[in-house]
This record gives structure tokens, C-alpha cells and sequence, in this order.
């Protein structure tokens, strides 16, 4: 395991008790080159593919967007421990077609309101009536637009406010593919 993958590991166990520290910012890039930003649930680290894992809707703008640039960052607070990771990541999409055992388990895990909001409709189009949003479908399979995102970490910038100093340091690739770090200055 890389030295951040630990420091990561850490930082979500003691923020165990603490549900909104499962929530990162992902900042994709615009088809204008502006920066969006928004907020995901994090759902799993996975460490074979060293990738942070969060599920979407393949008709929001965040695939769009990280289909044609899959370079993106990652921003991710940690406020009981005063910690800070900036990921940038590389993000790779997968539906039913192209992974249905990662897509059915990641829906299995979903609750019953989790899984409505794939059924409200086409994510950011114009919402027809005032009235809620009504879900009838059978929601016990994923549908088409059900979608995971894997983002795969390309280097880590981490910063802890926890002494005085704080302490920050980089992690990156090097080009033998081995995990280096080193700290710099705050
Ligand atoms: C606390 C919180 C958690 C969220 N988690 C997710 C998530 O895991 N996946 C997702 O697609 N959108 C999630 N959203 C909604 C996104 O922030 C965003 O509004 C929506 O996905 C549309 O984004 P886009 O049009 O930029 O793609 C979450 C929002 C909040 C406030």
C-alpha cells in the first residue's frame, strides 16, 4: 500500500462516526474550459486500480465532461482530523454494458431513495410540473444510465492543519510506475 493510500485509510476510519466526510468535491472541466465543480458521495477506495469510486447518471454533465476530458481534481476535507487531500484524478465511466457486476453492485448497495433519484428524469432538463417528483418504475434493476465512475489517482497533494506548522506533502508517480513523496512547504 502507497504511503497515501494509508494516510487516506486513517483519515476515513477516524472519520468514521461523521457521515458528510464521505462527500469530496469533483472539479471536471467544461466544454468552455470552465472549471465544474460538485459535490459526490464516496463510495469505495478501490486499490487495485488506486481509484476513488463514486456512482452518477451518465446524462449529467460530469460524464459528458469527463468523456471528453478525463483529467480532473478531486478536493476532499477531512474536518475532524484537519486534513486536506487534492487528488488529480483520471476518470474512467462504466454502465451495465461495459461492467454489469461492478454497475449491479454498486445499485444493490443504493437505498430505495438513492435509486428514485435515477427516475426522476433526465438530470438539469426543465421540470414539467410543481408537484414532486413521482416514481413508479420498478427499481430493483439499475437502468441503462445508472453509472460508476472510477478515479484513478494520478498524485496527491496533502495537507494537515493538525500541528505548527501544518504539514503538506506530494505523492506522484514516478516513471518506473512506484509511488514517491515528498514533503514541501505549507
Ligand atoms: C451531499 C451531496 C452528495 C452528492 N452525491 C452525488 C453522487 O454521489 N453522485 C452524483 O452523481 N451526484 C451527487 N450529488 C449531486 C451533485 O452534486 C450534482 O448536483 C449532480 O450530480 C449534477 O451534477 P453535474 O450536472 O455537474 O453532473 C450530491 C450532492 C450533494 C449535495
Amino acid at each position: 500500500m502507497s504511503d497515501w493510500t494509508l494516510r487516506l485509510t486513517k483519515s476515513l476510519h477516524q472519520a468514521r462516526s461523521q457521515p458528510e466526510s464521505r462527500y469530496f468535491q469533483l472539479a471536471t472541466l467544461t466544454e468552455d474550459l470552465v472549471p465544474a465543480n460538485r459535490t459526490v458521495v464516496f463510495r469505495y477506495l478501490d486499490n487495485v486500480d488506486n481509484a476513488l469510486v463514486v456512482v452518477a447518471d451518465t446524462r449529467s454533465a460530469k460524464w459528458s465532461e469527463l468523456s471528453l476530458q478525463p483529467k480532473a481534481s478531486v478536493c476532499w476535507y477531512f474536518s475532524k482530523s484537519r486534513e486536506q487531500y487534492r487528488f488529480i484524478v483520471h476518470g474512467e465511466g462504466y454502465t451495465r454494458e461495459t461492467a454489469p457486476e461492478l454497475i449491479d453492485k454498486q445499485w444493490s448497495k443504493l437505498s430505495d431513495a438513492g435509486r428514485k433519484q435515477y427516475f426522476w428524469g433526465q438530470p438539469g432538463s426543465v421540470k414539467q410540473s410543481n408537484g414532486p417528483l413521482r416514481v413508479t418504475e420498478d427499481m430493483s434493476h439499475p437502468p441503462e444510465h445508472f453509472c460508476v465512475l472510477k478515479l484513478l489517482i494520478k498524485s496527491v497533494d496533502y495537507l494537515s492543519l493538525q500541528g505548527n506548522p501544518q504539514y503538506r506533502e506530494k505523492h506522484w508517480l514516478d516513471s518506473s510506475g512506484k509511488w514517491v513523496s515528498q514533503p514541501i512547504i505549507p
